[in-house]
C-alpha cells in the first residue's frame, strides 16, 4: 500500500491545533461584528484573471505561487480557475457583481477561512494557510485607514499579542507613483549585473516589485534604494499626514518604512505590516494590508476606493505557541463520560448521554464493550471531570456520579442528574478561576 500523506505545504490540525485555530476565528468574528463589519464568504476558487488582474500578473503570488485548477468537462474546460491566494481580489469582485455600491458607504466585511499559495514550504509559509480578512470599501480615509490599522492590532492584542508592531509607508497613487517607479528603473538599472535573474526581469515589468524581492542578495540594494516619501504627490502627502495624526490619537506610534511596498499590485497610498518585536523576517508578517483605491474600477466597477488587511492565522498561532500561552495548548475535552457496570448494555449510556447532552453539557458515552473499570480508564485519559456510572441502582431511578478529578462518588436521581452536573461543572469552574 502507498504511504498517504498530506499534500507538501499543508498540515492536518488534528484538535488541538485546530481548538487553536477556531478560538482565533471565534475572536476574529466577534471583533469583526463589534467594529460593524459583517461576514462575508466568497468561493474558494475563482477565474484566474480576478487574481491576474486584482493582484498583478507581475507578482509573486501570481506569477509563481497562483494554485490553478484544472476545470471540468465541456466549456467549463476553457474557463481558467485558480484556489484563491488572497480574499481581497474576490470580495471586490463580489461588491461589483452585486452592486454593494448602492449600499451605505464604507461597505464593511469580514472573512475568515483558507487561503492557497503554491509557495516553497517553510517554517510560517505554508501552501493552505488561513486569514483573518477585513475590508471597508468606499471610504477614501484616512480616518477609515486608521479603524483598520486599530482593529488589526485589536485582534491580536486579544488574542495575547499586545506587543505588535505596525510598519507603515506611503505608496503614492496614480498621480506620483510613476515619477518614483522610473527612479526605481534608474537607480536598479544602475545596478543591473547584481540583480539575480528573475528582479532582472521585474526591473523592466515593474521595479516596485524588486523592493519586496525575497532573494536576501537584493538586501543591500534595497537598503540603499530612493524612498516613495520624497515623490509623494500634495494628495498623498495629505493623505498620510491625515492618517499619522488619527493614528495618534488611537496612541498607534508606527514605524515608518520606506522600503515597504507590499507583495500584491493593488495597493494605493497606505500600506502596513505587522510584525512582533524579535521576529521581523521576510516570514515572520503576522499581516499586513492597506489601500486599494484603483481595485474595484480594475475589477469592473465604478472608481470607488478601499482598505483592508489580513492577518495570518497560522503564523499567530504559531506566535502564541512560542510564547507558550496555555490557551493556546488547550485541546477539547468532555466534561462527562457516561460509562456503564454492564459492559454491554451501551443502550442505555447513549440514552442517558443524549439527554445529557440535550441539557447542554459535552458528554460521551462509552460505548465500548469493556469492563468498567476500562472505561473509568479510558474517561479519565481524556481529560473528563466526570463519569456518571449506570448501574443496579438505575432501576431505582438512580445513577452513581464520579468526580474523576477529586476522586470521589455520590448517588445522584436521574431525574436531577443534568441540573447536578450543570452545577458542579460551574463550581469547579468557578474554584479554577479563584
Ligand atoms: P498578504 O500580506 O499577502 O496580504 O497576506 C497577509 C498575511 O497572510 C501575511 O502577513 C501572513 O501572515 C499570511 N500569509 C501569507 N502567505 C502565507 C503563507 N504562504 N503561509 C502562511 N501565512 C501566509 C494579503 O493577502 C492581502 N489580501 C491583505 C489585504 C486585505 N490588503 C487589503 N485588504
Amino acid at each position: 500500500m502507498p504511504r498517504f500523506q498530506a499534500p507538501r505545504g499543508t498540515r492536518d490540525l488534528l484538535p488541538v491545533e485546530r481548538g487553536v485555530l477556531l478560538r482565533l476565528e471565534d475572536t476574529a468574528r466577534a471583533l469583526a461584528t463589534r467594529y460593524g463589519y459583517q461576514p462575508i464568504e466568497t468561493p474558494l476558487f475563482e477565474q484566474s484573471a480576478v487574481f491576474e488582474r486584482g493582484v498583478g500578473e507581475v507578482t509573486d503570488v501570481v506569477e509563481k505561487e497562483l494554485f490553478r485548477v484544472q476545470a471540468g468537462r465541456g466549456d467549463e474546460e476553457r474557463e481558467r480557475w485558480a484556489l484563491r491566494p488572497e480574499p481581497t481580489a474576490g470580495i471586490v469582485r463580489a461588491y461589483v457583481q452585486h452592486g454593494l455600491r448602492t449600499w451605505t458607504q464604507p461597505v464593511r466585511l469580514s472573512m475568515t477561512g483558507p487561503m492557497f499559495r503554491y509557495d516553497r514550504p517553510q517554517a510560517g509559509r505554508y501552501r493552505q494557510f488561513w486569514q483573518f480578512d477585513v475590508e471597508a470599501i468606499g471610504d477614501a480615509g484616512p480616518g477609515i485607514d486608521a479603524e483598520i490599522i486599530e482593529l488589526a492590532t485589536a485582534f491580536l492584542a486579544a488574542v495575547g499579542l499586545p506587543d505588535v508592531q505596525v510598519r507603515l509607508n506611503s505608496i503614492g497613487d496614480a498621480a506620483c507613483r510613476p515619477t518614483y517607479v522610473d527612479a526605481l528603473r534608474a537607480y536598479f538599472g544602475a545596478h543591473e549585473a547584481e540583480l539575480p535573474v528573475l528582479e532582472r526581469h521585474r526591473l523592466q515589468a515593474n521595479p516596485l516589485r524588486l523592493l519586496d524581492s525575497k532573494d536576501e542578495r537584493m538586501t543591500p540594494l534595497i537598503d540603499a534604494a530612493p524612498a516613495m516619501s520624497a515623490y509623494l504627490c500634495s494628495a498623498c502627502r495629505a493623505h498620510f499626514d491625515g492618517l499619522l495624526a488619527h493614528l495618534e490619537s488611537l496612541s498607534i506610534t508606527p514605524r515608518l518604512v520606506p522600503s515597504l511596498v507590499r507583495g500584491l499590485d493593488y495597493y494605493t497610498r497606505t500600506a502596513f505590516e505587522l510584525y512582533r518585536p524579535g521576529a521581523e523576517g521576510q516570514q515572520q508578517a503576522l499581516g499586513g494590508g492597506g489601500r486599494y483605491d484603483g481595485l474595484v474600477e480594475l475589477l469592473g466597477g465604478q472608481r470607488t476606493p478601499g482598505i483592508g488587511f489580513g492577518i495570518g492565522l497560522d503564523r499567530v498561532a504559531l506566535a502564541l505557541a512560542e510564547q507558550d500561552t496555555v490557551a493556546a495548548a488547550e485541546g477539547w475535552r468532555p466534561s462527562v463520560v457516561v460509562v456503564g457496570v454492564d459492559a454491554h448494555d451501551t443502550a442505555v449510556r447513549l440514552q442517558v448521554a443524549t439527554e445529557l447532552r440535550g441539557a447542554g453539557l459535552a458528554c460521551w458515552p462509552d460505548l465500548s464493550g469493556r469492563r468498567l473499570s476500562k472505561q473509568l480508564e479510558g474517561a479519565s485519559k481524556a481529560g473528563a471531570h466526570f463519569a456518571v456510572i449506570c448501574g443496579d441502582e438505575l432501576e431505582a431511578g438512580n445513577v452513581q456520579v464520579r468526580d474523576l478529578k477529586a476522586g470521589t462518588q455520590r448517588q445522584v436521581a436521574v431525574t436531577d442528574l443534568a441540573r447536578d452536573l450543570l452545577r458542579a461543572q460551574t463550581q469547579h469552574r468557578h474554584g479554577e478561576e479563584g
